[in-house]
């Protein structure tokens, strides 16, 4: 594999561009890409040169050329068996080079939502908090990514009490039922300061979770605040939405948005962008 040199201050993103490089190069023939796809959908593994050079019309000398770079970048494999070379294609590479893909995409993906504060105008980082409860994950990973993009405080919220996945559907949602506070960490959050409150919760028994019900009695200065609310179920929010928004007005705080993520939704990066075009929509008017 070819490596190239980069200095040690290289931010992280160049040395993932300088192991891209090479395989780009690699892959970026079509000959070689034809290579490439043939291998991988061979079920044979008796693919030799002659038969690539006959599946793709060219000669045995050129993709004996073209296997030697691919095996040059670990893309491709041989083995020899008697008087043949057999070739097959590396997965354990692919899946590496798969990787980095997702690297540059994830981090190409992050710049592109960091413009939607610059086509907004609006200056970072912004007077903004998010506050999160989140049982197995979800709802703090979706306000994580609303998070990195907007700037501001995060404030994850953790329950006292502690649930197992039994003890999460029996006494968590006979609570939820009830709409009984759960006892959190931080027992108050000081809002004062900020001009815009971001609440995500997950849905438990179609209703709020009841440590929602402690962020919200435990919020400090939150009267006259304009707040956002985000919630996560599998697919039945239920009264989730009525019962944060009561709750929150109870308080004087003013609802100015809300949504549900249910289920991949979360994942959905068009929606989440959308989203947090709204969040920032209402952040500045
Ligand atoms: C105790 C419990 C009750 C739930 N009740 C509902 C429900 O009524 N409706 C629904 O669509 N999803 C329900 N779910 C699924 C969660 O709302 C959903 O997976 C959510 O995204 C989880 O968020 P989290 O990972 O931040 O905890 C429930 C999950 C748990 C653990």
């Amino acid at each position: 594999m070819t490596e190239l040199p980069y200095p040690e201050s290289c931010p992280d993103e160049c040395r993932v561009a300088k192991k891209m490089a090479p395989v780009f190069k690699a892959l970026g023939d079509y000959n070689r890409l034809c290579i490439v796809y043939l291998l991988a959908m061979d079920e044979t593994g008796r693919l030799g040169v002659g038969d690539l050079a006959r599946e793709l019309g060219i000669s045995q000398p050129a993709v004996s050329q073209h296997l030697k770079i691919l095996k040059n970048e670990g893309i491709v494999e041989s083995e020899r068996i008697g008087f043949h070379v057999f070739f097959s294609f590396n997965r354990s590479r692919l899946a590496e080079i798969d990787g980095l893909f997702h690297d540059m995409q994830s981090l190409v993906q992050s710049r592109c939502d960091k413009q939607i504060i610059l086509e907004k105008k609006i200056e970072n980082p912004l007077n903004i908090v998010f506050i999160c409860f989140s049982y197995t994950g979800t709802t703090k990973a979706l306000m994580e990514g609303f998070h990195a993009v907007c700037g501001g405080d995060f404030v994850l919220v953790k329950t006292k009490k502690k649930y197992g996945t039994f003890t999460a559907y029996t006494t968590g949602c006979i609570s939820s039922r009830k709409e009984e506070p759960d006892p959190v960490t931080p027992e108050s959050i000081d809002v004062s300061d900020y001009d815009l409150l971001v609440l995500g919760v997950p849905v438990w028994a179609w209703k709020p979770a009841p440590a929602s019900y402690s962020i919200i009695s435990g919020l400090i200065g939150c009267e006259g605040k304009k707040v956002v609310i985000c919630t996560t179920c599998c697919n039945n929010p239920g009264d989730c939405l009525p019962i944060l928004r009561r709750s929150l007005e109870e308080r004087g705080v003013t609802v100015v948005d809300e949504e549900v993520f249910l289920g991949k939704d979360a994942f959905d990066h068009e929606k989440r962008n959308e989203f947090v075009s709204r969040i920032l929509d209402v952040y500045k008017f």
